[in-house]
C-alpha cells in the first residue's frame, strides 16, 4: 500500500503524514528532507546552487539515509547527523532551485522508489502522486491558507508542536515574513519544468485550514479503509 500526500509547504503534510504513519502501520517518507539534504551538502561545501553541473555532481555522490525518529525523519548525510541543520532558513531559502533541477531530481526518485521497496508507505511531497508513485492507492493533496500554513511553520521554527500550540506563536511580522517565504517557494515549486508541484488528476483534495490533525488523518484513514476493501 502507498499513500501519497503532496501539497505545499506548511499545509499540514509531515504532522499528517507521520501521524498516519503510526496510526497504520505504514514507513514514514519525507521526501522534502532528501532535497534538503542535498541543499545542505552543497551550502557546506560553497556550491551556487545555481550550478546545476555541481549540484547534481554533489547529488549523485552523496549517500542520503533517513531513519524513523520519535520526531520525524533522522537524516544522515554520508554518516553525519544533519537532521538539525537542514531545517534552516537558509535551506529554507534555497531549497527550491535544487529541487528544480532535474538530474537532481532523477537521483532522488530513484532513492525514494528503492526505500520503499516492499513496503508499505505513507510518502509526502510535491510529486509524489503524479511522478514518484503514480500507482498509488491513495492519493491526497493537502492544502491550507498561506496565513496557517506561515503560523504552523513559526511554531515548528521554535521547536514548538503544530498539533498542540498553534496559537503559541511568534510575533506577527515572524509570521507575515514567513508567510511571504512559502508564498515565493511555492510559485518556484509550482512553476518549475520538472515535477511541478501539482495535484495529480485522482488525487482527493483535503484543505486544512479549519482541521484538526485528527480530523484529516480520519479522512485519510476512511480512503485507507476503502482502498483495502
Ligand atoms: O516539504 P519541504 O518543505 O521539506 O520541502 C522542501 C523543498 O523540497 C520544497 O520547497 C520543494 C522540494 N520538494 C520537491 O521538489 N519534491 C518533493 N517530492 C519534496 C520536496
Amino acid at each position: 500500500m502507498i499513500v501519497a500526500i503532496d501539497g505545499p509547504a506548511g499545509s499540514g503534510k509531515s504532522t499528517v503524514a507521520r501521524a498516519m504513519a503510526s496510526r497504520e502501520g505504514l514507513t514514514y517518507l519525507d521526501t522534502g528532507a532528501m532535497y534538503r539534504a542535498v541543499t545542505d551538502a552543497a551550502l557546506i561545501r560553497g556550491i551556487d546552487v545555481t550550478n546545476s553541473a555541481a549540484v547534481s555532481d554533489l547529488a549523485n555522490r552523496i549517500e542520503i539515509s533517513l531513519e524513523n525518529g520519535p520526531e520525524g525523519p533522522i537524516v544522515i548525510v554520508d554518516g553525519a547527523d544533519r537532521t538539525k541543520a537542514i531545517r534552516t532558513p537558509e535551506v529554507d531559502e534555497n531549497v527550491s532551485a535544487v529541487a528544480a533541477i532535474p538530474e537532481v531530481r532523477s537521483a532522488m526518485v530513484e532513492l525514494q522508489r528503492a526505500s520503499s521497496k516492499n513496503a508499505d508507505v505513507v510518502a509526502e511531497g510535491r510529486d509524489i502522486g503524479t511522478v514518484v508513485f503514480p500507482e498509488a492507492e491513495v492519493k491526497i493533496y493537502l492544502t491550507a491558507d498561506p496565513s496557517a500554513r506561515a503560523r504552523r511553520r513559526a511554531v515548528q521554527r521554535h521547536g514548538g508542536d503544530t498539533a498542540k500550540d498553534l496559537s503559541a506563536v511568534a510575533d506577527s511580522a515572524e509570521a507575515a515574513a514567513i508567510e511571504a517565504e512559502l508564498i515565493a517557494r511555492d510559485k518556484a515549486d509550482s512553476t518549475r519544468k520538472t515535477a511541478p508541484l501539482k495535484p495529480a488528476e485522482d488525487a482527493v483534495h483535503i484543505d486544512s485550514t479549519g482541521l484538526t490533525v485528527d480530523e484529516v488523518c480520519d479522512q485519510i484513514s476512511a480512503l485507507i479503509s476503502k482502498a483495502r476493501a
